[in-house]
């Protein structure tokens, strides 16, 4: 036998037994008439013994870290045990020493607290890959996407397989497209997701469908997105909202309990609208609250009592002003508050500046505007924000209402960070409905689907599809968890396509919801960014820097292709 037992098994109670591993060197120490190896696999750490006198000894001695090793001996307990390893009370006398394979030195050390960056590390990914943490991650996914499939299957959901050389699909992002030899000058495009293709199968009546499936999105790339990521694709016939919205609050539920061991509560209910009015972001994270207060009337009463003169023209002719309390903040040094002001004005959130104003201890509030503002004002906005003595309020202005929402609601991700309220042990979840149909695109100059194309009005809003289609609100839904959209999905529409005529004539309407299976389990996980659960990730530039793809790719199969490719200009 190759190997009787793994690096991660053998305890006391096997002490006597001859025993044959496999593994890689974790680490080697020299002492005096001594050799110890730390030897490694998937399933633990053993440590391995070597007596001075014996060829294994000799032999032991000349190798590195991460030389690939077949060892035979005896289990036999430990003098000095180590009660950190599930292996630590016995170690292995090794009588016979095989080099399966040397190796060079690492490029950094395979150790969860690796002195290797990003970049190196993504590089040799395989190496990465050794890491127990990187590993956990995999096996944590491993185990998510078998209880995903453990319980659709209990509710009768079947698992078919969609193609990946399709057209293109409506998801709103760039397609990655694919030439195709037999039929020169056409293209493949890859799925953004199986949309079009589940619905069919609900026409064809397969009633539940579900599939874990690969997905391609070429877009702009954070630390929540990839190129190619994985969805928990489902649809169902024969449903209303309130049906999908209980299946898959389910299916967290189970996923909760059989990975994190937790009892998920009933999800709440927030609606688009209110997300964005409390939280200026349709994925709020609500593991804590700090809920927007609108300010405009207040400030906007002082105003009119003033001279033109001695008004603040910032707030005078603000079309929002909203603010934040942060509890016990009023400590903040000038320092701090001018590092938050510089956080709100970088270009990527874009607010002109802050103001913020300070609960004393004998109640009186002192505010960056106070020579615009009386205490009678600046009164009546701590009583409307709810505030106490020794808490801050942060409050910023603009003249587009939902900018400004956006950027306060960075402001108060950042003040969430700040005290330690955004903890990745700690779970909110939520649904976020009622999504408008419609958005406003300034690249197109006009109205574009907000989920995709087959997505249903709500039934009483129809009648503003004609005359005010921007607030016609949809059938739309997101699940949201820690301020991180995990999925999302719609009831389907009757449209004038073929396909949704059919649904028409059958007279039913289907509805489905993808997860993002990388983002859920990165949550689980506690990770920050998605590729840390993803065996082989690209980078923010799209590209794989272990395998170098995409790369170039020879003239003759250009040439086949009928394809004229310029080279990039360097
Ligand atoms: P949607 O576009 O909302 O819906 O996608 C569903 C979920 O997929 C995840 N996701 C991503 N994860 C990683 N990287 C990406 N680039 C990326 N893009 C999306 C998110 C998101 O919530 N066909 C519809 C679903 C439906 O209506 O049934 C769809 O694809 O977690």
């Amino acid at each position: 036998m190759y190997r009787t037992f793994t690096c991660g098994e053998l305890r006391l109670a096997d002490a006597g037994k001859t025993v044959t591993l496999a593994g890689w060197v974790q680490r080697i120490r020299k002492m005096g008439g001594m050799t110890f190896i730390d030897l490694r696999d998937r399933y633990g750490i053993t440590q391995l013994a070597f007596n001075q006198g014996t060829e294994a000894f000799e032999k032991a001695n000349g190798l590195g870290r991460e030389f690939v090793l077949q060892v035979t001996g005896k289990v036999i307990e430990r003098q000095s045990k180590n009660a950190q390893l599930p292996t630590g009370e016995i170690e292995i006398e090794v009588s016979e020493l095989r080099v399966l394979n040397p190796a060079l030195t690492p490029p950094f050390t395979i150790e969860d607290e690796s002195d290797g960056g990003d970049d190196l590390r993504m590089k040799y990914r395989y190496l990465d890959l050794r890491r127990s943490c990187v590993r956990k991650n995999l096996e944590l996914r491993h185990k998510f996407a078998f209880e995903v499939r453990r319980y659709l299957d209990e509710q009768g959901f079947l698992e078919v397989e969609t193609p990946v050389l399709v057209n293109s699909t409506p998801e709103g992002a760039r397609d990655f497209i694919v030439p195709s030899r037999m039929n020169p000058g056409q293209f493949y495009a890859l799925p953004q997701s199986p949309q079009t293709l589940k619905q069919l199968l609900m026409v064809s009546g397969f009633d539940r469908y579900f599939q874990i499936v690969k997905c391609f999105r070429d877009e702009d790339l954070r630390a929540d997105r990839q190129p190619e990521f994985t969805q928990i694709d489902c649809e169902m016939s024969f449903v209303e909202q309130e049906d999908i919205l209980n299946m898959f609050e389910g299916l967290s539920r189970h996923l909760f309990k059989a990975i994190l061991g937790l009892d998920l509560p009933k999800l709440p209910r927030m609606t688009w609208a209110d997300a964005m009015k409390y939280y200026g972001s349709d994925k709020p994270d609500t593991r804590f609250d700090m809920k927007f207060v609108e300010l405009h009337d207040i400030f906007h009463a002082a105003e009119e009592k003033k001279p033109e003169a001695e008004r603040f023209s910032v707030f005078a002719n603000a079309a929002y002003i909203g603010g934040i309390c942060a509890k016990g903040c009023a400590v903040y040094t000038r320092k701090q508050l001018d590092q938050l002001t510089d956080f709100v004005r970088r270009p990527q959130i874009g607010a002109k500046g802050m103001v913020y104003a300070r609960i004393e201890e004998d109640g009186t509030v002192k505010s960056s505007v106070d020579k615009f503002y009386g205490q009678e004002t600046l009164q009546a906005v701590a009583h409307e924000m709810g505030a106490e003595k020794g808490d801050l309020l942060l409050i910023l202005s603009g003249d587009d209402a939902m900018k400004t929402r956006k950027q306060l609601s960075e402001l108060r991700l950042e003040m969430g960070r700040q005290l330690g309220l955004r903890d990745p042990k700690k779970f909110s979840c939520l649904w976020v409905i009622d999504f408008p149909m419609y958005e406003w695109s300034d690249e197109e100059q006009r109205l574009m689907a907000m989920h995709h194309p087959f997505t249903s009005p709500k039934p009483e809003d129809i009648p503003l599809l004609d005359t005010d289609p921007a607030a016609v609100r949809a059938n739309a839904y997101d699940m949201v968890i820690n301020g991180v959209e995990v999925g999302g999905g719609s009831i389907r529409i009757h449209d004038a396509q073929l396909q949704e005529k059919i649904f028409e004539i059958l007279g039913f309407t289907p509805g489905g919801l993808a997860y993002g299976l990388d983002r859920f389990v990165s949550l689980f996980a506690g990770l920050d960014s998605i590729r840390d659960c993803i065996a082989f990730p690209k980078n923010n530039q799209g590209r794989d820097v272990m395998l170098g793809a995409p790369g170039p790719v020879d003239q003759i199969q250009l040439d086949e292709l009928l394809l004229d490719v310029r080279k990039p200009n360097k």
